[in-house]
């Protein structure tokens, strides 16, 4: 019936416009995407001419592409379908179409195979020169050797988990991006790209010397991220100077036993004249007042102190600036004193290389709603100030819905700031009225909104600091056993600030059935709390690892509800399916992809539910049938037929009879 309808309603767009364009091509592209809801031929320019570019980047496009109409498009060179949910894989052949040069399939769920295997020396082999795959579920990247003149790769973010291969003789690439791709292996093979300007490898578990395992660093590399991974190696300082210190973090083991960022010249990062004139001065340090008189008397004496003074402030700084590398790990990042532009509008970039502007003139002007502590009195100003100007050291990381940073509000008052990016078209009181209401939901495994600040069209909101960080952390992406400390922190001086308690992230417990299952019911329990506790469900509608946060007693704490993009779209069985993927990455400790669920499923269906388990998880005779009957619940919350899957109240009820002991605690 839906596709009768669409059916229909693709016919009757022909004709409208069949007479002035060029007919033939548009039915191709209209019929390429027939399966696609949201699509609409008149997103195309009427001419006559030939359809040369297929814009359809944030459309809200769902559905699967019919690849094969787009093949007879015979000047086809642009196609930008990023920012949708289109899903299904990419034929082979489609990757060599001859007249292709940019293709961006971005933010959405493709999967399956980028490329296609090279068989002869006749095989065509693809024109594309910017590729953009990123944020999808690819799965695996054929030979770049059938890729002859990319100069853009983007794979960020897909699960590739092997490192392409084919990087001989890729001579023009100059932006490579395979971050966040799950690789392992050695960094060697990308070494041989000298005309890289752009590379990030950054969150993989890829291993290798740095840099003799790289490309040459040379002057146009103008950006590097080796950040999260496996290296051994040596950091010169020059390279900290001039890639950034969030680079480097938690790149591996470095043998050097100071680390070489202790000697960055001065200038470089932290003007010590911005300390003096700094307007929440570092407590403690200032012996200020009572020196005061006795400096006078001696103005030999009184610059000796100031300079002094000035070179002290100026070595904690450093010393606090080192501290706050471990993000997550420090439960108390310190705010280094920032000028605050006097007016604005004020942009902000991070480190993905996404900006966001508060168009707001004076940054005092848009106030920081608390809403536990109404009293507060605190801006944007304040926010400014207290992330270091949404500096990168703040930034804690970068979610499918924008960066979020992290700060020491004023009354020691630690949050997380997230920026809503897909909030920018809602209304400043719609917002309000949202954030309202999502203040009310309260429950020990949600992670409630604290506050919220409207500047201009961005809505950033305050949620308490989570020093465990997210599920996906801990469950993909920290090592077992090590804590969540760079190497070249342990130097004695950097650990001794204000006696904080030590990070906690990768404890032992990980590898504990226990653990997993607590933090399954927990979750269990703060969604049915959201689906049946209110007058009507409110759905999560984005509910994934990184989305559950974990505090300091590893209770899980679902963070997000109610501010999805799709929220109006989501139902609380699509919620289920998502819990379904968040209970199979639990136990089998794989990342919960499509191929991951669609494997689980066929393992339970054949009752060999146990050879799904992660291995890694102590494996004793009790625990197996345990963890085998909570991958069942799993197997029925991913059913295919949203009204089959089980309520978010059974699910709980299930996963509780598993093992009552942890269900009963609390
Ligand atoms: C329309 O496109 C078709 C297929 O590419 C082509 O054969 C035809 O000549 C085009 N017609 C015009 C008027 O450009
Ligand atoms: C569209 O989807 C329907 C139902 O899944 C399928 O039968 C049909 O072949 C699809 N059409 C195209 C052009 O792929
Ligand atoms: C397609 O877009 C046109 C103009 O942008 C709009 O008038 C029309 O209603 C849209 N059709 C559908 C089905 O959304
Ligand atoms: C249509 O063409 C005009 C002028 O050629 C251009 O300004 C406009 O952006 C095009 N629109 C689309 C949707 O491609
Ligand atoms: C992605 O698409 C959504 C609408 O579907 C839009 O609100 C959002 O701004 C888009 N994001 C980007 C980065 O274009
Ligand atoms: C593409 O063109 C070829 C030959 O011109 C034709 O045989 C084929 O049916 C066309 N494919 C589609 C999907 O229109
Ligand atoms: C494709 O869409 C993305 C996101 O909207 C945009 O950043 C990019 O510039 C677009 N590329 C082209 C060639 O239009
Ligand atoms: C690659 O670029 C070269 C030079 O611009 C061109 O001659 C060649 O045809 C291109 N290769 C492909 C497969 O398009
Ligand atoms: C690289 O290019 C050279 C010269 O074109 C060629 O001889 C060599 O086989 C290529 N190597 C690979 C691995 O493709
Ligand atoms: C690098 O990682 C690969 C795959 O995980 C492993 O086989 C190899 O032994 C590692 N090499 C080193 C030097 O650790
Ligand atoms: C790093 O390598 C060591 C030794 O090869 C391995 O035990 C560890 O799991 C790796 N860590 C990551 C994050 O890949
Ligand atoms: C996106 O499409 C879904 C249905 O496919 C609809 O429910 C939702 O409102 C749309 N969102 C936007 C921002 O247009």
């Amino acid at each position: 019936m839906e596709i009768f309808v669409k059916l229909m309603l693709v016919f009757s767009l022909f004709a409208f416009v069949e007479c002035s364009c060029n007919g033939t091509e548009l039915r191709l592209v209209s019929r390429a995407f027939i399966n696609v809801s949201g699509f609409n031929s008149s997103d195309f320019n009427c001419s006559n001419s030939p359809i040369t570019k297929i814009v359809l980047s944030s459309k809200n496009l769902t559905g699967t592409v019919s690849w094969v109409f787009l093949r007879n498009i015979s000047q086809l060179q642009v196609i930008n379908l990023s920012n949708n949910s289109l899903t299904g894989s990419v034929p082979g052949w489609f990757w060599s179409i001859q007249t292709l040069v940019e293709l961006n399939l971005s933010k959405n769920r493709f999967g399956g195979t980028i490329g296609f295997e090279p068989r002869s020396d006749k095989a065509p082999s693809s024109s594309i020169q910017r590729l953009n795959v990123s944020n999808n579920r690819f799965t695996k990247l054929v030979h770049l050797s059938v890729f002859p003149n990319l100069t853009v790769l983007d794979l960020s973010h897909n699960d590739l988990k092997l490192l392409p291969s084919g990087f001989t003789n890729r001579t023009k690439l100059q932006h490579l991006d395979i971050s966040s791709c799950n690789i392992s292996g050695n960094s060697k093979p990308i070494s041989v790209l000298h005309s890289l300007r752009h590379l990030d490898v950054s969150n993989n578990h890829m291993n290798g010397t740095f840099p003799s395992d790289f490309p040459p660093l040379v002057p146009s590399l103008k950006f590097l991220n080796i950040s999260f991974n496996n290296f051994t190696g040596l950091i010169a300082s020059d390279k900290v100077q001039k890639f950034g210190k969030s680079a480097f973090i938690h790149a591996g083991k470095f043998n050097s036993s100071k680390p070489p960022t202790f000697h960055i010249k001065p200038q470089s990062i932290n003007p010590p004249h911005q300390t003096s004139q700094s307007p929440k001065p570092i407590k403690k340090q200032r012996p200020k007042s009572k020196t005061k008189p006795l400096v006078l008397g001696f103005a030999l004496g009184s610059i000796f102190i100031v300079v002094a003074m000035v070179v002290f402030m100026y070595c904690m700084c450093r010393k606090r600036e080192m501290a706050r590398r471990n993000k997550w790990a420090i439960s108390k990042p310190i705010q280094l004193p920032f000028k605050i532009e006097k007016s604005g509008p004020f942009s902000f970039e991070t480190e993905s290389g996404t900006s966001w502007v508060a168009d707001i003139r004076e940054p005092s002007s848009a106030p920081v709603v608390m809403f536990e502590k109404p009293l507060m009195n605190l801006t944007f100003k304040d926010l400014i100030a207290a992330t270091s100007h949404f500096g990168k050291e703040s930034l804690l990381a970068e979610g499918r819905c924008g960066p979020v940073y992290t700060a020491v509000l004023p009354g020691e008052l630690h949050v997380a700031i997230k920026v809503l990016e897909h909030a920018r078209n809602v209304d400043h009181d719609a917002a309000v009225a949202i954030f309202e209401e999502l203040s009310k939901l309260k429950h020990p495994n949600l992670l409630p909104i604290s506050g919220y600040c409207i500047a201009g069209k961005e809505k950033l909101v305050l949620y308490e600091f989570m020093a465990n960080g997210d599920l996906h952390r801990w469950l993909h992406e920290l090592p077992t056993g090590e804590t969540n400390v760079e190497d070249w922190s342990t130097d004695t001086w950097e650990h001794h600030n204000d006696g904080e308690s030590g990070p906690h992230i990768s404890s032992p417990e990980k590898m504990e059935w226990r653990t997993r299952h607590r933090i399954a019911v927990g979750i269990a329990r703060g969604l049915a709390y959201l689906h049946h506790a209110q007058s009507k469900p409110v759905v999560h509608g984005h509910l994934v690892p990184s989305n559950i946060l974990l505090a300091d007693d590893f209770e899980p704490r679902i963070a997000d509800f109610g501010l999805s993009q799709d929220r109006v779209g989501g139902t609380p069985e699509a919620d289920v399916y998502g819990f379904g993927v968040v209970l199979v990455e639990l136990l089998t400790g794989k990342s919960g992809s499509d191929e991951t669920v669609g494997w689980v499923r066929r393992l339970v269906k054949e009752g060999l539910g146990a050879n799904a388990l992660d291995p890694r998880l102590g494996l004793d005779a009790d625990s197996v049938s345990e963890m085998v009957e909570s991958l069942r619940v799993g197997y029925l919350c991913t059913a295919e037929p949203p009204g089959k899957r089980p309520t978010m109240q059974q699910v709980l009820g299930l996963l509780k009879d598993i093992h009552p002991f942890t269900a009963v605690s609390n």
